[in-house]
């Protein structure tokens, strides 16, 4: 277990907290998570295949880039997802209305124990995910871009909180940052609520998010496999077989 000296105190962990005013636990509950952003089956079986999946996301643009519509085919995909992963399953309401969501929210929860009800940061969607919260049900609180909206999520008591990284540097906004400010705030008060790092678009965005302690990265396969690869360990395995193949003719000769 290690603090560093940054730039706040640790109300996380109970071996942090007195002696070290002053210092930043960088020790997580868990470590880093990484969810797959996508409604897509095929590459939902292929990242659970790299055994480092945790959990999926989805929202109604990547539902569609599916071809999936309507109440039933909707419903059964969640359950398709949630059949091939063993962790939380985010699914989004399309109502913006606080009973529409209640009523949407309790359905999609009822479909499996991993479902996390997705709720708009709007004010009906924060006083849903309120309701929910009382409930037993995991919520995940989408289309954050401020560390105000954040809080808000928190005070709600959201499961997690999903910032826009690369939404917010679309518009040349670091999105990177606003996750460090959201840790400094949720550590601060010691907020439960996860922050789910989304609209990842590369890999430097998974490591920059890890680097300020997001608790969870939700990514496009792409960012995921390419967090493999690296041409000196391609090089350098080549050599090694190379080198050993080159042993086992010289033994036979
Ligand atoms: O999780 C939210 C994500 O799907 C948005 O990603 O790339 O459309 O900004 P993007």
């Amino acid at each position: 277990h290690e603090c560093a000296k940054v730039r706040h105190a640790c109300k996380g962990h109970a071996q942090c907290r007195v002696p070290l005013a002053g210092y930043l636990c960088r020790q997580q509950q868990h470590p880093m998570k990484f969810f797959i952003d996508t409604a897509s089956l095929a590459q939902i079986k292929e990242a659970q295949d790299l055994g480092v999946l945790d959990g999926v996301t989805t929202n109604p643009s990547l539902m569609a880039k599916e071809g999936i519509s309507g109440h039933d085919r909707v419903m059964k995909h969640y359950v398709d997802i949630c059949n091939i992963v063993d962790g939380d399953v985010s699914a989004e309401v399309i109502a913006t209305d606080y009973a529409g969501m209640i009523k949407e929210g309790e359905d999609l929860a009822a479909l499996h124990p991993n479902i996390v009800v997705k709720v708009p940061m709007t004010r009906d969607g924060v006083k849903a995910i309120k309701y929910f919260t009382g409930k037993g049900i995991k919520t995940n609180c989408t289309l954050v871009f401020s560390a105000g909206q954040a809080l808000l999520a928190a005070k709600a008591g959201a499961t997690y909180v999903s910032p826009f990284v690369g939404r917010l540097d679309d518009v040349s906004t670091d999105g990177v940052q606003l996750i460090e400010q959201i840790r400094v705030i949720y550590d601060n008060y010691g907020y439960g609520t996860e922050i789910l790092a989304a609209s990842i678009r590369h890999p430097m965005h998974i490591i920059q998010c890890a680097e300020v302690g997001a608790d969870v990265a939700t990514c496009p396969l792409s960012a995921i496999t390419a967090l493999f690869d690296h041409p000196l360990t391609t090089i350098g395995l080549e050599k090694f077989l190379a080198d050993h193949k080159k042993a086992a003719t010289a033994v036979k000769a």
